[in-house]
Formats: C-alpha cells, sequence, structure tokens
C-alpha cells in the first residue's frame, strides 16, 4: 500500500496556524504508528487570491479531487463580500463542499471531562454529553438560486433561494439513519415545519427513511426548541440532523457546550470512496478569527481533533484516531489551556505549546 496522500489548506488568519499544529499531530501519529503520509500544500482564501488570483486554483481543485482527504483551516477577511466571487475567500470552501459533493458534515460534540468548567453552563448539564450534528452541507440557502440584492427606485431589496429536493433530503436523512445505528440508536430530525415548505419535505423525507431502520428512534423536533433543549438538557441528544443554515447556526450553539468553539472539529464526507475509506474535507468549525490571527492565541484542539477524524474516516485509522483524541483529553488533564478555555487567573499557553503537548503526548503514548 502506498502513502496516504493529503491536501493541507490552511487559508487565513489563524487557518495556517492551527493547520500547522494538526500536521505535526499527524506526523506524530505516522511516527508512533509507522504510517507514511505524503502532504500537499495549497493556498485557498485570501491567501490564494493575492498570490493567484482566485480563491481556490483549478490546479487546487484537481489536487483536492485525487487526495484521499483535505485538511483544511480557515477561510476568510475582515469583510463580508459576495460569495459566489472567485475573488471572494469564501468562494473557495463552498466550491469544495459542492463540486467533491462533501453533502455530510459531520460535527461530534463531546465535553471533554477536564473542561466541564470551561463552558458558562453548569456541570450538571454537561456531564455524560455525547452527541452528533450532522449537518447537510451541499444544498439550502446557501446554494439556492436566485440569491442576490436589487438596487430599485424605492430602495433596495435582497432575495435569497432556500431550495431542497426530495433525493438529498433522503440522502442524508439515510446518513444519519446510519451514523445513529453506529451509536445509541436516537435520531432528531430538525425543522421548522411551521414555515418553509422545504421543512415538509424534510419531514417526510426522514418519515420515509425510517421504515428502513426500524432500530432507531426518530423524533421531530421544530430549530427553535431544539436551540433551547441543546443547552437545557443536551444529553437527551444522540444523532441530530438538519439542513445547512440550522446545522450552521445549532453547532456553534452546541460547541459552548465543549467549553470553546476552538475545541470543535468537523467532517465533510461525500458519496467517494478512496482505498482507504470515505474521502473528505476535514476543518475545525471556527472561522479565520482575523482579530487574533499571528499572535499565538488560538485554540489548535479543534484542528487537532479534526486530525482525528481523518484518520478514521478517510485513512481507516481507527486506533491512530484514538490516540489522537487520547492525547487531547490528556493536556487538557494535565492543565494545559489556550486562553479561550482559560478560567479567570489561569495561565494560557500558545498555540504552538499546546501543540507540543499533544505531540509529546502521542510520542509518549
Ligand atoms: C462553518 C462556517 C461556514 C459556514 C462559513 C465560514 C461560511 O461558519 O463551517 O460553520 O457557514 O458554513
Ligand atoms: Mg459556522
Amino acid at each position: 500500500m502506498g502513502a496516504f496522500e493529503i491536501a493541507v489548506l490552511g487559508g487565513d488568519g489563524i487557518g495556517p496556524e492551527v493547520t500547522a499544529e494538526a500536521v505535526r499531530a499527524l506526523e506524530a501519529i505516522g511516527q508512533r504508528f509507522g504510517q507514511r503520509f505524503t502532504l500537499h500544500e495549497a493556498l485557498v482564501g485570501q491567501a490564494a487570491i493575492d498570490a493567484e488570483g482566485v480563491a481556490i486554483s483549478e490546479q487546487t481543485m484537481a489536487l483536492c479531487q485525487r487526495v484521499d482527504a483535505v485538511l483544511f483551516g480557515a477561510v476568510g477577511g475582515t469583510g463580508v463580500g459576495n460569495p459566489n466571487s472567485p475573488t471572494e475567500p469564501m468562494y473557495s470552501l463552498f466550491r469544495l463542499r459542492k463540486d467533491l459533493e462533501l453533502f455530510a458534515n459531520v460535527r461530534p460534540v463531546r465535553p471533554l471531562p477536564a473542561l466541564l468548567g470551561s463552558s458558562t453552563l453548569k456541570r450538571a448539564t454537561l456531564r455524560g454529553v455525547d452527541l452528533l450534528v450532522l449537518r447537510e452541507l451541499t444544498g439550502g440557502i446557501y446554494y439556492g438560486k436566485p440569491s442576490e440584492i436589487r438596487e430599485g427606485p424605492n430602495g433596495a431589496s435582497a432575495v435569497d433561494t432556500l431550495i431542497y429536493t426530495e433525493a438529498e433530503i433522503e440522502r442524508i436523512a439515510r446518513y444519519a439513519f446510519e451514523l445513529a445505528r453506529d451509536r445509541r440508536t436516537r435520531l432528531t430530525a430538525v425543522d421548522t415545519a411551521h414555515v418553509p415548505r422545504s421543512s415538509r419535505l424534510w419531514r417526510r423525507g426522514g418519515d420515509r427513511g425510517s421504515a428502513d431502520y426500524p432500530d432507531v428512534t426518530l423524533r421531530h423536533m421544530l430549530v427553535d426548541a431544539c436551540s433551547m433543549a441543546l443547552i437545557r438538557n443536551p444529553r437527551e441528544f444522540d444523532v441530530v440532523v438538519t439542513e445547512n443554515m440550522f446545522g450552521d447556526i445549532l453547532t456553534d450553539e452546541a460547541s459552548m457546550l465543549t467549553g470553546s468553539l476552538g475545541m470543535l472539529p468537523s467532517a465533510s464526507l461525500g458519496a467517494r470512496r478512496t482505498a482507504h475509506g470515505q474521502f473528505g474535507l476535514f476543518e475545525p468549525i471556527h472561522g479565520s478569527a482575523p482579530d487574533i490571527a499571528g499572535q499565538g492565541k488560538a485554540n489548535p484542539l479543534a484542528a487537532i481533533l479534526t486530525v482525528a477524524l481523518l484518520l478514521r474516516y478517510s485513512l481507516g485509522l481507527k486506533r491512530a484516531a484514538a490516540a489522537v483524541e487520547r492525547a487531547v483529553r490528556q493536556v487538557v488533564a494535565a492543565g494545559y489551556r489556550t486562553a479561550d478555555i482559560a478560567a479567570a487567573g489561569e495561565q494560557a499557553v500558545s498555540t504552538r505549546e499546546m501543540g507540543a503537548a499533544v505531540v509529546a503526548r502521542i510520542l509518549g503514548d
């Protein structure tokens, strides 16, 4: 078997800093488990616009099409531009998700015992929480057309289009049932069926899938109730499946259960199989955080935890994945804290120091 091929796209802001630590963790895993990872670095986002004129070049797209997995940092600048324009940083991410058909975005939420005190929520609420949000990633309002601002004589108006096909809904529902079957067999399908018609179709798709998975208990939940229940009693959730924008919003909320947005990894998976597993793009859910970029303040743990997902889903290296997660658990248990998870008065370590602590545990394990 040849080496595993991985594209590394650090991107903008804190993206390159946290990705560098993720790469160090990956290399430590290679050393510890005798695996060879061939890394192909490429530019994306504003960094690519500055150097190559577009947010993602055709060569970089082609690279991502042929590797086993993509390790992604973050893209974006300070402005909010038109994401449909190839000269806007976000375009790269939306294009990768769509062109690589990465429809299933897996976002596991498991607060670490040592970090229960880092959350604003009570420990008793957080203990034992282990949920997974499955966000549909290639449909909905992110991609619907028309989507534009129209300047008119009586002022501007804006239109967005939320569109889902039955096939898209059934595909993600099936994926959710499969995930639930491998976990605690409880699936919550989130919509807001009172209002958009797409939510009605969503509900129907869930019910259809349910017939083939009698061992999984399906319940429907409205998104407003879900956002409340997520912080009221998060233990009631196992797998949550929802559409693109709701998934984006609910996972930032859910990240607070872990103490910080800087703790949540994600895997964006599609239909393509590789020699070793399922092709995917792996990114922390946080963004490029330009306000703290280049200062060594960013928490690299979300990026490092994405390496665990990459090893598990795309490379089929389950023991290596568990070793990364164990190392992260150990460093936080040993008291390492970046600023975002440090309690008042606690000394914060830098991005580099946190990464080095994880590497030491992977190698010393
Ligand atoms: C995420 C992010 C992205 C999204 C942004 C950066 C476009 O918030 O992956 O959660 O909305 O999908
Ligand atoms: Mg988000």
